[in-house]
């Protein structure tokens, strides 16, 4: 992405969402190993996923078609079906080429070199994990892990760095404090010799990231099947069984626990302001035993391309004021713009 920021001096507008092609190279490369496309294109597999994403949250709002056998028949029930056909294809496809290549090595030995290079894959992972009685897993369980990690990881990921990029451009001032942080951080180093430990000393920054996904958390809603009876602080009781969509959004905007729910204002993430708060006041990677398991590296992963990003451009608004747009995953409508200058 820099080096298409670079080509241009002027300050054009870019649709940022479209990290999301870096972040799911990067994907690519760190669990399977699969140079996944030209940077430039987006590729079948990226189409496909953003597909799937923007038909599940259709269907959502479409009660009768709930039945799978009745989705199936409309038009939008066959473009599901072929795009998941071709995500699962592409995953079955890296998993059968890794598979014919781990034989032919011994499996410590292979191990052995990968963690040297520290270039172990998750699919290298997946391929040599055994259950507790030895057994293997099979290639189905494989993908649903590939996939599962592929889906959650980038899509997400790259809606939480365009948010922070467009409250960054809305308010140079903290933009600005962002930049000297990593600056200072880095002083006479080269940007690439980022470390994993530099990283909590970008505490302004850690701020405006979390401040951003209290405002636009990038998944937007959850839901949980209560597995037994849930009784209410108001004495009402939610029966088990009974689905529960908990609006993500909605509690991150709830006026009694965040003043001025609309205002980017990210000292409310500072320790001082968040003693008081519940820890379910901030949920943007869930809660309790199912919550997101990226969450550290999600946000290690922003910090550093916002860090790297801010040492190279400066963002700044578009003319048009983004809309919302929640699907699976936060989006903007018609893309989230920002306009990038090159600094020097
Ligand atoms: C800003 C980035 C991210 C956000 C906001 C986010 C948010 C979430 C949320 C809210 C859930 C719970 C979904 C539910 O309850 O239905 C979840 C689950 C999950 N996330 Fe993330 N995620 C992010 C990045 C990542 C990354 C980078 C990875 C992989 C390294 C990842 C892997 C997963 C997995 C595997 C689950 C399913 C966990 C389970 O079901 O037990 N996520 N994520």
């Amino acid at each position: 992405m820099s080096q298409r920021l670079d080509t241009g001096r002027e300050k054009r507008a870019w649709r940022v969402d479209f990290v999301l092609i870096p972040t799911l190279y990067l994907w690519g490369h760190l669990f399977l190993d699969t140079p996944f496309t030209d940077r430039r294109k987006p590729s079948e597999y990226i189409a496909a996923i953003l597909e799937l994403s923007a038909l599940v949250s259709k269907r959502h709002q479409q009660f009768f078609l709930y039945i799978d056998f009745l989705y199936y028949l409309t038009h939008d029930g066959q473009r599901f079906r072929r795009a998941c056909r071709l995500v699962h294809d592409f995953t079955d496809a890296v998993i059968q080429e890794r598979r014919r290549t781990l034989p032919s090595q011994g499996v410590d030995d292979f191990l052995q070199a990968k963690a040297k290079s520290k270039t172990l894959d998750f699919i290298d992972v997946l391929l040599l994990s055994k259950d507790e009685d030895g057994k293997k897993l099979s290639d189905e369980d494989i993908r649903a892990e590939a996939d599962t990690f592929m889906f959650e990881g980038h899509d997400t990921t790259a809606s939480g760095l365009s948010w922070v990029l467009y409250h960054l451009a809305k308010h140079p001032e903290y933009q600005e404090r962002c930049r000297q942080e990593v600056q200072e951080l880095l002083k006479d180093r080269e940007p690439k010799e980022i470390e994993w430990d530099d990283l909590a000393q970008l505490r302004f920054l850690t701020m405006c990231i979390k401040e951003s996904l209290r405002l636009h958390p990038p998944v937007p809603a959850i839901s949980r099947c209560c597995t037994q009876d849930i009784v209410l602080p108001d004495g009402r009781v939610i029966p088990k069984g009974v689905i529960c969509h908990i609006s993500v959004l909605g509690t991150h905007h709830n006026p009694v626990v965040w003043p001025d729910p609309e205002v980017y204002d990210p000292f409310r993430f500072d320790p001082e302001n968040i003693k008081e708060r519940s820890p379910l006041a901030f949920i943007p990677f869930s809660a309790g035993p199912r919550n997101c398991i990226g969450q550290a590296f999600a946000m290690a992963e922003m910090k550093v391309v916002l860090a790297l990003m801010l040492l190279r451009f400066r963002v700044l608004p578009d003319h048009t004021e983004p809309r919302r747009k929640p699907e699976l995953v936060l989006r903007a409508e018609g893309g989230l713009w920002l306009r990038v200058e090159p600094l020097n």
